[in-house]
């Protein structure tokens, strides 16, 4: 990297809050900005208006997801995983794969799992009794974790030694715990998968592992790595939006007594948790042919980034972007992204944090802050390393 040039890719930049101006300005002037290489070998450019994001998403657009979908990834150096992962296809391929997997994440999917998450909830909301609760660490993990179990359809016996590998895993990249690092944790979850397709292969059920490898031909490898992002998609990003409602209810006292005033109001709220915590912070495409982005020509093989955080606090948008307002109406936020691969889990995501609001609204009378929070080292993740919380019971 030059002297000087920025690299907004560094996970250092997001310890702190300090984010949220930078990208505001960014945002308002309609800025693309040039990122040198160092934590993407090409460097990269980054758009954060809730317009220059949209333009790079939507669809027919000359972007492709086939390279990769986060920094580190260009034309040059490719995610292996391109073309075979749901999340880094293209066309017609990817296609095909949000038909197959689209019915085990759908709203009826949710629907049917309404009563779990409820229980879910409700259970693991007492485990945060004791003031100073570190909810990013002791409650916002699991329900996640429990909800992909059941769409993986991993046996009951297996849940609870599952849940606690996920929570390894996807503890954030700076965390190591005395058993095994994130890494070795994520590579026992996918031995299980792998593991879990032998068993379907020969054991068809009605789940989804068992739908991708009889009904659509699809390789073992191929269905293992889509069990993968379902894996890091259903429980990266779904835990610090879980952890991150606390810390909204936290910066609006009253907000619980408005749910318990207008029950028919968590819909709304749960999409303000989705924009005021924007936990997925980055998405990544690569230009397939020379392309002009907010005025300034991207060549050919070249990343540009859309920081979808930022473009949900576009102040053109977004009134008051840095409060949390439950009631906000409309809400058109890009926290799922926007285009041909907006979020397949988005109605499980939602379901599990309407529960928590729910089951919030019906037991506490508010939420505040014991500490400071401290942020996720990361530049992919908007999340909580801790949230220690205390709650008013009611
Ligand atoms: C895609 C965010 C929860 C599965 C995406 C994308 C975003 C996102 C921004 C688009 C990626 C891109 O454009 O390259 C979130 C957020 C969540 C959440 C903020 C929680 C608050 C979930 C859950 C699941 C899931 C619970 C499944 C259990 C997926 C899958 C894709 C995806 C499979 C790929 C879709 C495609 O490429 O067509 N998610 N997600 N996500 N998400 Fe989520």
């Amino acid at each position: 990297m030059q002297h000087g040039e920025r690299d907004l890719g560094d996970p250092d930049r997001y310890l702190t809050d300090s984010r949220f101006d930078r990208w505001r300005e960014w945002a308002e002037r309609d800025a693309l900005v040039w990122s040198g290489p160092g934590t993407s070998p090409s460097g990269f450019w980054s758009v954060f208006s809730y317009e220059g994001c949209r333009q790079v998403l939507a669809p027919g657009t000359p972007f492709s997801s086939e390279y990769g979908m986060m920094i580190g990834f260009d034309a040059w150096h490719p995610d292996r995983a391109g073309g075979r992962m749901v999340v880094v296809s293209d066309g017609a391929h990817h296609a095909r794969l949000r038909k197959v997997m689209g019915p085990f994440l759908s709203r009826g999917k949710a629907a049917e799992l309404l009563a779990f998450v409820r229980q879910e909830a409700a259970a693991l909301l007492e485990s945060a009794r004791e003031p100073g609760t570190d909810v990013a660490a002791v409650l916002a993990p699991s329900l996640p974790a429990s909800v992909v179990c059941e769409i993986l359809g991993v046996p009951p016996e297996d849940r609870g030694m599952m849940v606690e590998l996920t929570n390894h895993a996807f503890a954030g990249a700076d965390n190591t715990f005395d058993r095994m690092t994130p890494e070795e944790a994520h590579s026992e979850i996918l031995f299980y998968c792998h593991g879990l397709i032998e068993r379907r292969r020969v054991e068809r059920g009605d789940d989804i592992v068992s739908v991708m490898l009889h009904d659509e031909g699809m390789d073992p490898a191929e269905v293992l790595i889509n069990c993968d992002n379902l894996l890091i998609g259903g429980n990266e990003t779904t835990r610090h939006a879980i952890a991150g409602l606390f810390h909204a209810l936290s910066t609006r006292p009253g907000a619980l007594d408005e749910l318990r005033a207008a029950p028919d109001m968590t819909h709304l709220a749960t999409e303000e948790v989705l924009r005021w915590t924007s936990p997925a912070m980055h998405v990544l495409r690569t230009a397939i042919q020379d392309v002009t982005v907010l005025g300034t020509r991207v060549p050919k093989g070249m990343p540009v980034v859309a920081w979808l955080p930022a473009a949900n606090r576009d102040t053109r948008v977004f009134a008051d972007a840095d409060e949390f307002v439950p009631t906000r109406r409309p809400n058109k936020h890009l926290g799922f992204g926007y285009g041909p691969h907006h979020c397949l889990g988005a109605a499980l995501a939602r379901l599990e944090i309407s529960a928590f609001l729910d089951v919030l609204a019906q037991r506490v009378e508010s939420v505040a802050l014991a500490a400071e929070p401290s942020r996720l080292r990361s530049n992919l993740v908007q999340g909580y390393r801790n949230l220690p919380i205390d709650l008013n019971w009611r």
